[in-house]
């Protein structure tokens, strides 16, 4: 057992004892009931359950949760799918999303929005030149899943979103 301490979205979760082979998304999941991360292949495979972690260096990485324990994230800072929008107001990207019809059923959008997301804070501190924003896209999106709109309406969307605000993300 591991006593589980972290911050989910900016608030201390208090303590919880967790059994060592609980999984991350099992613990957001049923212990949480945070159920906007998804779970789908269970096998690191579609990306549907990517949350993002925030490193004490001010850089943020994503993860799968479907096959990582809960308790390696003891002392962490993550962010889910639940922590994007403030106050109801969606953010820049869950709009864009949306006027793209980038997702039909939704069970990948929250994998995708984590990933562009951290895409986004990346470019905000190392601009790149618009000549390099589709394959800088592409990798950054590169294998998260999706069964239904397939993969050109979440890049058109993210594109929106950097090159509405040039100065901020492109060099
Ligand atoms: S459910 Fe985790 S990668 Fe597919
Ligand atoms: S919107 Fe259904 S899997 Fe992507």
């Amino acid at each position: 057992m591991t006593r589980l301490a972290l911050t989910i979205n900016g608030r201390a979760i208090d303590p919880i004892e967790v059994r060592d082979d609980l999984s991350m998304n099992d613990f957001l999941r049923e212990h949480l009931g945070m159920t906007g991360t998804k779970f789908g292949c269970g096998a690191a495979q579609c990306l549907s359950c990517t949350i993002i972690v925030d490193n004490p260096d001010g850089t943020s990485d994503t993860t799968p949760t479907c096959i990582v324990p809960a308790a390696s994230f003891n002392g962490k800072a993550i962010r889910t799918v639940e922590g994007h929008a403030r106050d109801g107001q969606l953010t820049a990207l869950q709009k864009a999303f949306i006027d793209h019809f980038a997702f039909q059923c939704g069970y990948c959008t929250a994998g995708f929005l984590n990933e562009a997301q951290v895409l986004l804070e990346r470019l905000a501190k190392k601009p790149v030149a618009r000549t390099e924003l589709e394959k800088t896209i592409e990798e950054a999106l590169d294998g998260h899943i999706c069964r239904c709109t397939g993969y050109i309406k979440y890049h058109e969307a993210v594109r929106d979103v950097i090159l509405a605000d040039p100065q901020r993300y492109l060099a």
